[in-house]
């Protein structure tokens, strides 16, 4: 049996499904980006049948990943699978996963079937998708609470279809590690044709239990883990691919097992999804929390200056935190700046120099010196920023204080046109927005979240606003960054309004052309 670990990452699908707000085409793209260069194996973009916008990413994703599989989700149903072969084609290289419930309570309560119909629809499923590729993954839903007979049975007719790799998630994050190693275990042991496939695992994490359940799994002879970055997903979340991948690897002396991933790539690539999905980080959580690395007891200090490795098992560098060694300030050259995004991980086509540069400066103007978490803050604002954008903030004034009504002027470009408009409101930044709102004249939007962040340390830290928002019934995020809160806030707002604005140029499109024109 082969020591390789196949990472397949379902960020873009069990993440992106448990959000408060979709993630737009653009932001899917950068996320598949991050995940091809981090150097998983397999990318779960989506699940083509359940909207447009799904169909879209998964096509564009499909569309320009080279390195890793594309993969789609859809139930075992010829339309669902139809949609994903649609959504693929276009790859080249493209997996289709089907899944069918299989636990008692499931197939009796959800799907009101019996074993047997449940096990035709698998089949059928598996047979349909193998006319699209001939890589087809089939999962048991809830197999973690499926009886084991059924469960045996279900894998050795999914493989006779044609599946290559058999998924065996625990949907409800239930069993324990034990048990879920001795259901990978038993599987081996009895299904005959189990050496035609690999077996996957996909656990949830409801009791705390999906990386040790899935580590259970790799040491019963299980070769694929889905997993998430920072381990989100439905509930609970998924397995966290940071963490199980530093498992593999720190551990490989016991384990003796290996991965593609390029570890380096882990702490860009779990801030990129925290601040796209919208979904901080927990500053303790394993591998990618702010406090991972840091050191606070005087014993544990005085340790890591004499030998690194006393309270160190990994290095921040071989997760790609870097230690900064240069100050940076506005007498800083391009040069410098440069050769600090090179030590951050970053190659010469990840970001503009020129723009950054002229952020860095403007950056350094306000705050004297920059570090690297405002390099990286530049980077991905300057990346997220839309190419076709509709709304744009071209002049800002707001007024607060004591015994003053707070107001506000903002300049916005709509479209070709330069509009200016004056409001009021309970503080600065209502007052800025309700000029917004004025000016653009959207009515239907809804404010329904909103986080204030800072990026950094001290008073000049740098502001980062994520809002969510709602638009004709459906949630949108948006991210905005500046040293001024107030300018935060409204550029997370301009964030928004140009993705309800692309959200409804793609709606119409549909409209078009389902009428034909
Ligand atoms: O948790 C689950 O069972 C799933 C399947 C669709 C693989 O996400
Ligand atoms: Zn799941």
């Amino acid at each position: 049996m082969s020591n390789q670990i196949l990472l397949f990452d379902t960020t873009l699908r069990d993440g992106e499904q448990a959000l408060a707000a979709s993630l737009t085409v653009k932001e899917k793209l950068q996320i598949a980006f991050a995940l091809e260069r981090l150097g998983v194996d397999i990318i779960e973009a989506g699940f083509p049948v359940s909207s447009p916008g799904d169909f879209e990413s998964v096509r564009a994703i499909a569309q320009q990943i080279k390195h890793a599989r594309v993969c789609g989700l859809a139930r075992a149903l010829e339309k669902d699978i139809d949609a994903c072969g649609e959504a693929l084609r276009v790859a080249e290289q493209f997996r289709i996963h089907t899944f069918i419930a299989t636990s008692e309570i499931h197939v009796s309560e959800k799907l009101r079937k019996s074993n047997d119909a449940v096990l035709e629809m698998a089949v059928a499923a598996v047979k349909h998708a193998r006319k699209y590729t001939d890589d087809v993954e089939f999962s048991c839903e809830d197999a973690g609470r499926t009886h084991i007979d059924y469960l045996c049975r279900i894998t050795e007719a999914a493989i006779n279809a044609g599946a290559k790799t058999i998924n065996i998630p625990d949907t409800v994050g239930y069993t324990t590690p034990t048990e879920f190693g001795g259901i990978i275990q038993t599987l081996f042991n009895r299904v005959p044709n189990i050496d035609k496939a690999t077996i996957s695992v996909h656990c949830h994490n409801d009791l705390g239990l999906a990386v040790a359940n899935s580590l259970a799994a790799v040491e019963q002879g299980a070769r694929q883990i889905e997993c998430t970055i920072n381990g989100i997903g439905e509930r609970a979340g998924n397995c966290a691919l940071e963490e199980i991948a530093m498992i593999l690897q720190t551990r490989e002396d016991l384990l003796g097992l290996q991965t593609n991933i390029n570890s380096g790539e882990i702490s860009r690539t779990s801030k990129l999804v925290s601040n796209l999905c919208n979904m901080p980080v927990q500053s303790n959580k394993a591998i990618v929390g702010a406090n991972a690395f840091s050191h606070s007891s005087g014993i544990h200090q005085d340790g890591v200056l004499k030998a690194q490795n006393t309270y160190e098992i990994m290095t921040p560098e071989s997760v790609g935190i870097n230690k900064n060694s240069l100050n940076l300030t506005s007498r800083s050259g391009r040069h410098v700046i440069k050769h600090r995004m090179h030590e951050l991980g970053y190659q010469d086509d990840d970001f503009d120099l020129t723009r950054l540069y002229d952020d860095f400066l403007e950056l350094a103007d306000k705050k004297g010196q920059v570090f690297d978490y405002d390099l990286e803050a530049l980077v991905f604002f300057d990346q997220i920023k839309q190419e076709e954008t509709q709304y744009e903030l071209k002049y800002l004034h707001a007024s607060a204080g004591q015994s003053v009504i707070p107001s506000a002027t903002v300049e916005m470009r709509i479209g070709q046109q330069e509009i200016k408009q004056v409001a009021i409101g309970s503080g600065p930044l209502e007052a800025a927005y309700n000029a917004i709102l004025n000016v653009t004249g959207i009515e239907a939007f809804e404010l329904v979240d909103f986080k204030l962040d800072s990026k950094g340390e001290g008073a000049d830290a740098l502001a980062q606003v994520s809002l969510i928002g709602e638009y004709k019934g459906r949630k949108f995020n948006g991210v905005g960054l500046s040293t001024d809160i107030v300018e935060a806030g409204v550029n997370a707002l301009i964030y928004v309004l140009n993705n309800t604005y692309l959200a409804d140029k793609i709606d119409q499109q549909k409209q078009q052309k389902i009428a034909g024109i």
